[in-house]
């Protein structure tokens, strides 16, 4: 009996070219690969589908992409700041980084980090050679869970100049600045001398800044410090710590913001016990954290 030659079905429809694509997904050897590169294409799909997009729309959104590639340089990362103002990097820090209760929290790392910030005695000056800014002792101890104090912690410290500019923002600028490494001492305790930090504004000359006024979203960060505190046998930390009185902690442009990160930055106007202790001149401020970092 003669058969009919075999009807080779194609897939033509939204929903047979979604199937067909997690089946050629299927057989991929490294298992997590194969978990993230199927529910990548579910949810790419998922989104096409849900706002109905265009032709025209997907290449705008292809040259969006194209634009923030070539905005990158050795000093600038346009995609970490596209990913900081989607949200992402935080909720990939939320899902990395839980810390146990009582562990001081982290927060997104940034673009601005360098490695390589000078080494610095307990009492250094992060903003040596800064103009303007009011002069800020930042104090407080590095501890275990136990609340015991871990001597020889390091604390990489960075921060933006009082103009709320990085140094790597600056075109004139070579050298590192507004950048220190310090050591805890045997009872735990760091002591920074710096400027109180100021809120500022997220790079907007590049295609996040587009994104952000075409959405009518502001590009604000709330004043803040930068901390990389690691310790031998204790899980890294990357956090910032936040000025209690800054008007931009409920909107950040970067969702950084976590209660137990905001401190106050008291304002000293007279020669009081403080400016004796560090011996500082008045007008200047004060900040006190203890870092509690968790056993890895
Ligand atoms: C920062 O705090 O340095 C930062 C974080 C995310 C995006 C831009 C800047
Ligand atoms: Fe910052």
């Amino acid at each position: 009996m003669a058969t009919s030659p075999a009807v080779k079905t194609r897939f033509t429809t939204e929903d047979d070219i979604t199937a067909e694509v997690l089946r050629r997904f299927e057989r991929t050897p490294d298992p997590r690969l194969r978990e993230i590169m199927l529910s990548l294409t579910k949810h790419m799909h998922a989104f096409a589908k849900d706002v109905r997009l265009n032709e025209g729309e997907w290449l705008k959104a292809i040259e969006f992409l194209t634009d923030t590639g070539h905005m990158c340089t050795d000093k600038r990362q346009e995609f970490i700041l596209l990913s900081d103002t989607l949200g992402v990097s935080m909720l990939v820090d939320l899902i990395s980084n839980g810390k146990p209760p009582g562990a001081t929290e982290s927060t997104v790392f940034g673009p601005f980090y360098r490695e390589g910030g000078p080494e610095m005695p307990a009492g250094g000056n992060v903003a040596e050679g800064a103009e303007g800014g009011t002069p800020a002792i930042v104090t407080g101890r590095v501890l275990d869970m136990d609340g015991k104090p871990i001597a020889g912690a390091v604390l990489d410290v960075w921060q933006a100049d009082p103009d709320g500019l990085y140094d790597s923002q600056r075109p004139d600028l070579e050298e590192l600045a507004m950048r220190g490494i310090f050591h805890s001492d045997v009872e735990g305790r760091y002591l920074i001398r710096t400027t109180r930090p100021v809120h500022y504004q997220i790079p907007t000359d590049g295609p996040v800044g587009t994104m952000l006024a075409a959405t009518n979203r502001h590009p604000w960060r709330p004043a803040h410090i930068h901390f990389k505190v690691t310790a031998r046998g204790y899980m890294p930390l990357t956090t910032h710590l936040f000025d209690d009185v800054d008007e931009y902690l409920d909107t950040d442009a970067v969702f950084g913001v976590k209660d137990s990160l905001i401190i106050k930055f008291p304002l000293h106007t007279t020669r009081d016990e403080e400016a004796v202790r560090f011996g500082m001149e008045p007008p200047f401020c004060t900040a006190n954290y203890d870092f509690v970092l968790a056993r890895d």
